[in-house]
């Protein structure tokens, strides 16, 4: 097997067997000859949807696969996962089951993923000459547009070479994709595989089509769902980076105390801990929150050097600027102390994912 097409559906009935026939028709194009594929239909419906894929199945051409789920565990990603450990062959395409998504540009994704220098192909409405048109109304292209600038913002470097993180359309090496790592909830399951880890990326346009039939299972809910990904995503990483810079601040009062009660010198005592704590801290950071990332930054050392010269650059700079913020901003030197400890938090955690682990 060389290409399976995963395809989730959720009361689809009226759209599988003019899917299948399309998809059949592609596949007997020149540019497919010998590609050996099937279809596999992950199906949550509680309509007539996989009687409609039986019947299709029994007089296709290729091999249509049915996994019906009792429960809908995650959703749209929890079925397209289903359909990764599923598939016979490690080329796994992905695309909505209502032929928004054109079978026809099957033979495109495949011929660039077949090049072989990239682990996904994105079909992008928003690349070339891609359009969204398809999109039912203008609340929801405003909706798509925003939520798509917002996620690139989020994920600059990720997402630098994705114009579309939202497609459900693309071709994906199974084996690039670490299952354990996501946690599909709801639509966005090509975000979830682009944010947890990096990956080589080529895109290809394409117009997303009007709705062969049925309607769309979008919702304000799935929404929601999307926000809270977003956020563990991101935030995921910034919360655990806090906690990590918060044990650091314990350990460096504590070896301060430790160091002091044995009759070190308190500047002597502070320069130690300072230190230590750095290097701690750079240890910690390395293996709990940007582990995913450290394969495609600079080597061990080059990193080590970069974070030890920001943090005692910090270190030096953040002294001056409380005692200028005391004495010419009139607040108190807690206060101040409050302020520039939380800026330098940001900037640390900007500076080491953009620089970093860039
Ligand atoms: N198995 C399963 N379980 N399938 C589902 C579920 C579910 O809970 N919810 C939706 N689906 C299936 C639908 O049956 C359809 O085949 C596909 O997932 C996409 O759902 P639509 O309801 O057609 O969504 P859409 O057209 O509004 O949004 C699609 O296109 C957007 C733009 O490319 C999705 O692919 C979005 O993720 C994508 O952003
Ligand atoms: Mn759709």
């Amino acid at each position: 097997m060389h290409l399976s097409i995963i395809v989730p559906t959720y009361n689809e009935a009226p759209n599988v067997a003019e899917l299948v026939r399309r998809v059949t028709e592609t596949l007997r194009t020149p540019a497919m000859q010998g590609v050996d594929a099937e279809i596999i239909f992950v199906d949550d419906s509680t309509d007539a949807t996989p009687d409609a894929i039986v019947a299709v199945a029994a007089s296709a051409s290729l091999p249509v696969r049915l996994i019906h789920r009792d429960k809908r565990t995650g959703g749209l990603g929890g079925a397209v996962m289903e359909g990764f450990e599923a598939a016979h062959a490690d080329a796994c395409l992905v695309m909505d089951g209502d032929l928004q998504h054109p079978p026809e540009k099957i033979p495109e994704l495949y011929a660039r993923f077949q090049r072989g220098d990239v682990d996904l192909v994105v079909a992008s409405r928003y690349a070339g000459d891609g359009t969204s048109k398809g999109l039912a109304d203008g609340t929801r292209v405003l909706v798509s547009k925003a939520s798509t600038a917002l996620t690139k913002a989020m994920f600059p470097i990720r997402l630098k070479d994705v114009s579309d993180p939202m497609t459900g359309f693309f071709l994906v090496d199974r084996r690039a994709v670490e299952p354990g790592t996501l946690q599909p909830r709801g639509f966005k399951i090509l975000l979830e595989i682009l944010a947890r880890k990096s990956m080589r990326v080529a895109e290809v346009p394409f117009d997303f089509a009007d709705r062969h039939a049925g309607e769309s299972k979008a919702s304000v809910r799935q929404g929601l769902h999307f926000l809270t990904q977003l956020t563990a995503l991101r935030f995921g990483k910034m919360s655990l980076f806090a906690v990590i810079g918060g044990l650091g601040a314990i350990a460096n009062v504590v070896i301060v105390w430790a160091l002091t009660h044995v009759g070190v010198n308190y500047v002597v005592a502070a320069v130690v801990a300072s230190e230590v704590t750095i290097i701690g801290n750079f240890l910690l950071i390395e293996r709990f929150v940007f582990q995913d990332m450290r394969g495609q930054a600079s080597g061990v050392w080059s990193r080590f050097a970069k974070s030890f010269t920001f943090n005692n650059a910090e270190l030096l700079v953040r002294i001056p600027v409380v005692a200028l913020l005391v004495s010419t901003g009139h607040i108190t030197a807690v206060l101040a102390t409050a302020i520039t400890l939380a800026v330098a938090f940001v900037l640390r955690f900007v500076f080491h994912s953009l620089v970093v682990y860039a």
